[in-house]
């Protein structure tokens, strides 16, 4: 580890590695042009990327992005951005790039570098940077997936570690950049009703859902190098897990919330095969990119145990794939039923809930049971929604970009939560277990009803 960059000083250089890629169009041109037009960032803004373009070529790319994700192409935000903007092509292997970066650095005296490119990439970018001193007094944000397991993760951090420090490594997960995410911590922690049944005396079951109505579209390759597990389900789903179930922040230490959220994920139980079920989307194999006979997973359902006091015996859903009916991330914390059936009518396992949707709307909603008018005690299931807003917030990449270059590492993950989230997965990664394939619009394999049984049903999210 080389250099330290002061917690408090403002990066005064933004630099993007695969300037021309995939994340550059989706989030990094759209979110420059947001912390311009929102928050007056002024810097300068260097695009890195081995495509054989000028930086006429870049400002193009830069055009179709805004105005593909709704900015202003006319504003004086957009011009602003194409003014800021420089470029440095070539290939991340020659010295040459990173002298030429260097020089296009100028007075710049803490540079964020931001590596939007493949983890294979990233350790040679990351020594590159520091022979050239472009690494000095840097700080670093690296993008997911971080590593492709345990041991590579392991082995990524110890090469980013000689260049630069922890506090100066930010690890993307953009779900801890979305609003209803940190809504869930918040609405946990600012009022004091809920945290006394948050546990196994309380709640029957947690399930968490992150749907998906459509396919790996453009992404075949990449996905087909990852697939469902370590694409969304070792990072963006634990983190939901985490902040639904973690306890509670104590003291006033900056690190308090992350050092919760580590020692629960510490805590999850490693999943073995027994815990999983994979499935395929039928028709994935003809997605440009994808291997032929491919055995990579678009849907995973897992049960999670935690092992500590509170979550004892409570079993744990998740599940996520492509191609299901529906684009909908929520999580559902059930309730047990009361100890003494009073009213003799209720055969369910559960009784109440509460509800977060994380999007496409941001919700929370109690589910209770109330007496249907009549000279009979029984009644119907009915939910309460606490709030609900159109998912409008400021975009995820844009708030994360921003804090990283103030140095606020809070919504970033660190190295042992990356580190417990690979160990959770670690083991059922690849072909250890079956992959089954389900239709399309469908709700995946059947299987995954049976790793559920009497825990269930799944809770299926139905669009508003
Ligand atoms: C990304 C995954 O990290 O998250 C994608 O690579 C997935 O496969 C995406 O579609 C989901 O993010 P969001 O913000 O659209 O829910």
């Amino acid at each position: 580890m080389a250099n330290g960059v002061d917690a408090s000083e403002h990066s005064d250089a933004l630099v993007f590695f695969g300037a021309t890629g995939d994340l550059a169009y989706k989030q990094i041109f759209p979110a420059l042009y947001g912390l311009i037009r929102d928050e007056g960032l002024s810097l300068p803004i260097i695009g890195v990327a081995k495509a054989g373009w000028g930086l006429d070529q870049l400002k193009g790319r830069a055009a179709d992005s805004v105005k593909a994700h709704g900015g202003d192409i006319k504003s004086e935000a957009f011009k602003k951005l194409l003014s800021l903007l420089r470029y440095v092509d070539g290939d991340y292997n020659d010295p040459k790039v990173f002298k030429q970066l260097r020089k296009e650095l100028g007075d710049a005296k803490a540079p964020l570098h931001y590596l939007a490119i493949p983890p294979a990439l990233f350790s040679v970018v990351a020594s590159q940077l520091a022979k050239s001193g472009c690494a000095d007094n840097a700080r670093l944000v690296v993008e997911k997936p971080f590593g492709r397991d345990r041991r590579s993760a392991n082995d990524l951090s110890r090469i980013l570690d000689q260049y630069f420090s922890e506090r100066n490594i930010f690890r993307i997960d953009h779900y801890l950049g979305k609003e209803p995410v940190q809504n869930i911590l918040y609405t946990r922690f600012a009022n004091s009703i809920y945290e006394p049944v948050w546990n196994r005396h309380f709640v029957r079951s947690i399930q968490i859902t992150m749907a998906e109505n459509f396919g790996v579209q453009d992404r075949g390759a990449f996905y087909d190098s990852a697939g469902a597990i370590r694409d969304v389900l070792q990072n963006h789903m634990l983190q939901i897990l985490a902040s639904l179930t973690m306890d509670p922040p104590t003291g006033q230490a900056h690190e308090a919330i992350r050092d919760r959220k580590a020692s629960l994920l510490k805590a999850v139980r490693t999943l073995d095969s027994d815990d999983i079920v994979r499935g395929q989307y039928t028709g994935y194999e003809k997605v440009p990119g994808v291997k032929p006979g491919s055995t990579v997973e678009t849907f995973a359902a897992a049960k999670l145990c935690i092992d500590s006091w509170r979550w004892e015996g409570v079993p744990i859903f998740i599940r996520t794939g492509k191609c299901l009916p529906v684009s909908i991330a929520e999580a559902v914390v059930q309730f047990k039923k009361p100890p003494r059936e009073t009213f003799g009518e209720i055969d369910s396992l559960g009784c109440g809930h509460m509800r977060f949707r994380i999007q496409p709307d941001v919700t929370i909603a109690f589910g209770t049971r109330v007496k249907v008018p009549g000279e009979r005690m029984i009644g119907e299931d009915v939910e309460l929604i606490l709030t609900r807003q159109p998912g409008v917030d400021k975009p995820p990449y844009q708030r994360l970009l921003g804090d990283a270059m103030e140095g606020i590492s809070d919504l970033f993950t660190r190295e042992d939560i990356v580190d417990a989230e690979w160990r959770i997965v670690n083991d059922v990664l690849g072909d250890v277990t079956p992959v089954y394939h389900y239709e399309p619009g469908t709700w995946g394999p059947s299987e995954a009803k049976q790793l559920i049984g009497r825990d269930g049903p799944w809770l299926d999210p139905k669009p508003v």
